[in-house]
């Protein structure tokens, strides 16, 4: 048997983020899709997590590292040629990360065979006497890929861009949302009731209430669509895409009576872990929207559609490079079909909450605006300052967008796009 290079040690863990690196840009997957299939050979937690982060520092940096790699070559190798793929986790080990430069290159050539060995390894070393010389320089903030960077510049301008670029330099704080207004002992910045930011990178299982479910993580953002539902008195609620359950909580500890409905067992199992956590009480149905419908109409429904996620952008490094055009299209389509099912459960008198973490108007004003010309007897209810988290306004016809601007001195929220519908008749 020929296997020389499992005795290569940290080899193993390059591999595993060459194959997160495939899947991501050649098959579209999402880093947490491609984990347990491209990290299954890993049976140390911490490899593992090296994997993720060496392929999610390329995804992220990869615009500067791609610049620094065609620098020397002669001819541009292609996107998803391996020697590119190897260079780019050699480069980003070695200046995001801090390996030292033998051990990023002895573990990246052998992720090539034969004469590409020969062209990684002068491109990596002409690279790194470009960094030694000053010559090449890893630039202060990350660049997010050419189609997301002229799709957002086209749909909100420079300074968005900008943002976006800062924010995605950093990793981003940590939000709780809090059962009540009691934070205990925790120390951050309160932006809205219920709610703390703490630095990044805490370990949020080891902080004082956890055990005892007092909050759960969430990023402020993703917590506004519960706050314009209010306090629930013991009115019903139909929390519909709810896994793995942040709004849910949010709503169970405002006093709604919740019926929480998503279709994927397997992200209903962490909606478990949260409820049983913090003790919350939710109705829990594990189903397809498009199939299930229920007994009664509700007071209130919140829909949290399955969306291209690019507004979570600063977590998800990955989902820049899967998400294009016709990506986008797609999940529109699906929110159209999702919105025109469950908008006749809400009661005459009650509310829609419409929430996608998106940064792609076609998820978000589009997709209201044409909502309301299909359905004429639901109008916008303006959200007001008041109920909103501190720094982030209504847009002019009274919805919620967030963007990499909103907050960003505060440390960035995720993007999302949040409509509140009476139901009139
Ligand atoms: C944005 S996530 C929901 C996050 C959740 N509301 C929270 O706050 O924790 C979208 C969810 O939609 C669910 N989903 C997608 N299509 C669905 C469908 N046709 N029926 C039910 N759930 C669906 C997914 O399983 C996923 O959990």
């Amino acid at each position: 048997m020929n296997q020389p290079n499992k005795a290569i040690p940290g080899l193993a863990t390059r591999q595993s983020a060459l194959r997160l690196l495939d899947a991501v840009c050649r098959r579209g997957e999402t880093l947490d899709q491609a984990m347990p299939a491209a990290t299954g050979k890993l049976s140390n937690p911490s490899d593992k997590a090296l994997a993720h982060n060496i392929a999610a520092n390329v995804l992220r940096w990869m615009t500067a590292l791609d610049a620094m790699i065609d620098s020397a070559t002669r001819n541009r190798l292609a996107d998803d040629a391996k020697p590119r793929m190897a260079l780019r986790i050699a480069l980003a080990q070695v200046l995001i990360l801090d390996t030292p430069q033998h051990a990023a290159i002895s573990t990246a050539l052998p992720l090539v065979h034969g004469g590409p060995r020969r062209l990684v390894h002068g491109v990596f070393s002409t690279v790194m006497r470009g960094i030694e010389s000053g010559e090449l320089k890893l630039p202060e903030y990350p660049e997010i890929p050419g189609e997301t960077l002229d799709r957002w510049t086209h749909n909100w301008g420079e300074d968005v861009v900008n943002a976006a670029n800062h924010a995605w330099a950093k990793p981003a704080p940590l939000d709780l949302s809090f059962q009540t207004d009691d934070i205990g002992a925790l120390e951050g910045e309160k932006l809205a009731p219920k709610q703390l930011r703490m630095p990044p990178n805490l370990p949020v299982t080891g902080l004082p209430g956890f055990d005892e479910g007092q909050f759960w993580v969430q990023d402020l953002a993703a917590s506004i669509a519960a706050r314009l539902l209010g306090e629930g008195k013991g009115r019903t609620m139909l929390d519909l895409c709810a896994a793995p359950g942040g709004k849910t909580m949010q709503l169970a500890s405002a006093g709604w009576n919740v019926i929480s409905v998503d279709s994927s067992a397997k992200r209903m199992e962490r909606f478990q872990d949260n409820l049983g956590r913090t003790k919350l009480q939710a109705e829990e149905v594990i189903a397809d929207l498009m199939q299930w419908q229920p007994a009664e109409l509700a007071d209130a429904v919140l829909l949290d559609a399955p969306c291209s996620a690019t507004g979570i952008f600063r977590r998800h490094p990955d989902v820049l490079h899967c998400i294009g055009a016709r990506q986008i299209a797609d999940r529109a389509e699906g929110q159209l079909a999702l919105l025109d099912r469950i908008a006749p459960w809400v009661k005459v008198g009650g509310t829609l909450v419409y929430a996608v973490c998106s940064l792609e108007p076609e998820e978000g004003e589009e997709q209201i605006n044409a909502f309301l010309e299909r359905h004429d007897q639901f109008a916008i209810d303006p959200v007001t300052v008041a109920e909103l988290p501190e720094h982030i306004s209504p847009t002019e016809n009274g919805c919620v967008r967030t963007l990499p601007t909103t907050l960003a001195e505060q440390g960035h929220v995720d993007g999302f796009f949040i409509a509140r519908l009476v139901r009139k008749d």
